[in-house]
């Protein structure tokens, strides 16, 4: 490790709870963090790992609002959903608690009153978009709009989700509220704000200048919010949920959720180690990474260091921001709204026992440079050719064999062949590769490292064929597994940050009491004489039913949003009404029910049918121009309705006596007019 540092500080985002945790925030964010984390642990490094659910902003009360409950019940259900999931997933937080908590709303209050107090902000009055029916300024959401930036209808107040651009609700175009739908009107108000402009040259300072080895997508975002210019942020909102602004003039305002929440990394910190956490947060002796997804890099970047900064008293700043870009799920971007993902704790409940599985595939494929797909045939096939027949064959056979040569005891190794020593001898080689990967927040290929000593050992096996040489030299089988044991020992600890409820089934298989990082690379973890326990498998098949239950899953999520998209679909545009008729006009006209008796194509036309109508009254032709839409075999035995007394007209040398009555969709399409009830041939119609 670069520094010496004496603890590490790493903090994943805090998710909000109006919703529960899918698998694009688990590879983004909470998987490598915890891989992290459990990294670092195993080294013997003091860390803390910092999460709790971010339980303010206006999407919380909008929900709370649409299903006539609190913010506080919609918070509470989420958290306790959420909390559970991480917990059910192995994401190993040392504390994973709520902005909604007492001590968060202190330690948030006391950072904004010294910011206040000490003249950090800028008061200023401007004109806010207002609700004149709702009777509430529109923060954010409240407000939605036509983006500026690409088009798309229902942007809000502060982003656009379909192109990602970050606005401010003043340039929406045709803004309304989205409490009332109605067009908001200009009111003035009162608001705090943190001057970013005057920590720009030292945010360039310390980013472009000084972090010059951060991710790139990171870096990049950061550079083009700095060569562009920063701007004073509101750090206030006219709303009544989230953590009340604590100054005088702050009646009816709480803290900019964005505000808040960052600081609920130090007030969970603080109610983990109530005595302990200022030498965490204030000294250059912690190394604080954040983990985020790729919309938080701002946040996490310029304005929360710029508060940081701001408040002084030794508070230290983010090493490093690793943040990832998006997952998707079968092609589309993962939706909350469309119910488009798969759902931590759906997940859990449907592959009990699989955790690892999951984390494993969000792991190989996550979205470290570039946005990445998440498709269950590419899990299931990880699953079976990877973890199964790789990971999981190579363990269980070579405890199987141990437990059938020598009664379950780690033999002792005879001679070692030169093809013995090159297997060995790449296992520190291995360790360094996780080791250099993981310190700079390359997962997928550390993973992809702990794998390859896996494939090691699978293919040392396959080479050394044990069960052949068992017939002939048992001296040397007893070195293969020897050898295969110490491979399978150090799975254990190579595997460990990344699937943790598996590494402890196989260090309970080989009956290890204790796994440390330090002995990753050793050919002696295991001594001659140590008892194993019997083998049981690591990972099992998923079959394809499983996988398309999946898939009908999100087929069936993807029909009710298109029905739901059709149902809410504005209806195409009527024709406008015809010119005023009075009644005697109307009474003029003699309509009747009739029935198609014959039906012909009218010679060298495409459009016309010649029709033979009983229309009650008599048996006559009629020569309609709906061969387009009808064919005669379907038009023989119709009930229609026809305008009877329309003077009669020659058509294609055809006399055509009456017209058929149809209907004209907005599409151009014509339909005939047939009459629901079983009417008799000459009803009158009006
Ligand atoms: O984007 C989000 O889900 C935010 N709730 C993340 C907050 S991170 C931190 F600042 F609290
Ligand atoms: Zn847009």
């Amino acid at each position: 490790m670069e520094k010496n540092y004496k603890r590490h500080l790493i903090t994943a985002a805090l998710p909000y709870a109006n919703g529960a945790v899918h698998i694009g925030h688990l590879a983004g964010v909470y998987v490598p963090a915890d891989i992290y984390a459990r990294y670092l642990r195993m080294r013997g490094e003091d860390v803390r790992f910092i999460c709790g659910s971010d339980e303010h902003g206006v999407p919380i009360t909008i929900k709370a609002k649409q299903q006539g409950i609190t913010p506080q019940e919609v918070v509470d259900k989420y958290h306790d959903i959420i909390k559970k999931s991480f917990d059910g997933l192995g994401i190993s937080f040392d504390i994973y608690s709520r902005t909604s908590s007492k001590i968060h709303h202190k330690t948030a209050a006391e950072f904004f009153k010294k910011l206040h107090d000490e003249g950090k902000f800028i008061e200023k009055e401007s004109e806010q978009f207002y609700d004149e029916e709702a009777g509430q300024f529109l923060a954010d959401r409240y407000i939605v709009g036509t983006c500026p930036k690409c088009g798309a209808e229902n942007a809000y107040g502060d982003q656009c989700e379909k192109c990602g651009s970050t606005l401010s609700p003043t340039e929406l175009i045709n803004p309304r509220s989205a409490l009332s739908g109605n067009p908001p009107v200009m009111k003035s108000t009162k608001h705090w704000y943190l001057p970013l402009d005057k920590y720009e040259p030292w945010l360039k300072e310390w980013i472009l200048d000084g972090h010059k080895e951060w991710k790139s997508n990171v870096y990049g975002q950061c550079k083009s919010w700095l060569d562009g210019g920063l701007q004073p942020r509101a750090v206030s909102r006219d709303l009544d949920w989230g953590v009340p602004v604590p100054v005088e003039g702050g009646e009816g305002k709480v803290l900019y959720v964005w505000f808040d929440a960052p600081i609920g990394y130090i007030s969970n910190t603080i109610e983990l180690m109530p005595d302990e956490w200022e030498k965490w947060w204030k000294s250059e002796d912690t190394k604080m990474v954040h983990f985020i997804g790729k919309d938080n890099i701002v946040f996490h970047c310029i304005v929360f260091p710029s508060m940081l900064k701001a408040y002084g008293d030794g508070y230290i700043l983010p090493e490093n921001v690793p943040a990832n870009e998006f997952l998707n799920l079968e092609g589309n971007k993962i939706s909350t709204s469309r119910n488009w993902a798969v759902w931590l704790h759906e997940y859990l409940e449907e592959f009990p026992g699989k955790e690892d599985v999951l984390r494993y595939v969000l792991c190989a494929n996550a979205p470290e440079t570039k946005d990445n797909d998440f498709t269950w045939k590419d899990f299931q096939t990880r699953n079976n050719s990877e973890l199964v027949a790789i990971f999981g064959n190579f363990v269980n056979r070579a405890v199987v064999l141990t437990h059938k040569y020598f009664g379950g005891e780690v033999p002792a190794t005879m001679s070692i062949t030169p093809y013995d020593e090159e297997v060995l001898a790449e296992i520190p080689v291995i360790r360094k590769n996780i080791e250099d990967s993981l310190e700079n927040f390359k997962f997928r290929e550390a993973l992809k490292e702990a794998m390859n000593l896996a494939r090691l050992g699978n293919k040392y096996l396959a080479d050394t064929e044990p069960w052949k040489v068992a017939k002939t030299d048992m001296e040397r089988v007893a070195t293969i597994l020897n050898i295969s044991l110490q491979i399978c020992a150090n799975l254990t600890i190579a595997f460990e940050p990344f699937m943790p409820h598996s590494t402890k089934k196989l260090s309970q298989i080989l009956n290890m009491k204790t796994r440390n990082w330090e002995d990753f690379g050793s050919d002696s973890i295991l001594v001659p004489g140590h008892k194993l326990n019997e083998a049981t498998l690591l990972f099992d098949k998923i079959e394809d039913d499983a996988i398309a239950a999946q898939i009908a899953k999100l087929e069936a999520t993807k029909t009710a949003n298109e029905q739901l998209a059709e149902s809410t679909k504005p209806a195409p545009a009527v024709t406008p009404q015809k010119e005023e008729c009075t009644f005697d006009d109307f009474m003029k006209m003699d309509i009747r029910t009739a029935t198609v008796l014959e039906a012909e194509r009218v010679p060298k036309t495409d459009k016309l049918l010649k029709l033979t109508i009983d229309t009650g009254i008599d048996v006559r032709t009629i020569v309609s121009g709906i061969a387009e839409y009808y064919t005669p075999e379907v038009m023989i035995g119709k009930k229609i309705c026809i305008l009877a007394n329309l003077a009669p007209r020659k058509i294609k040398g055809i006399e055509s006596k009456g017209m058929i009555l149809m209907a004209k969709e907005e599409n151009g399409n014509m339909r005939i007019v047939t009459p629901e009830e079983p009417l008799s041939n000459g009803s009158m119609v009006g």
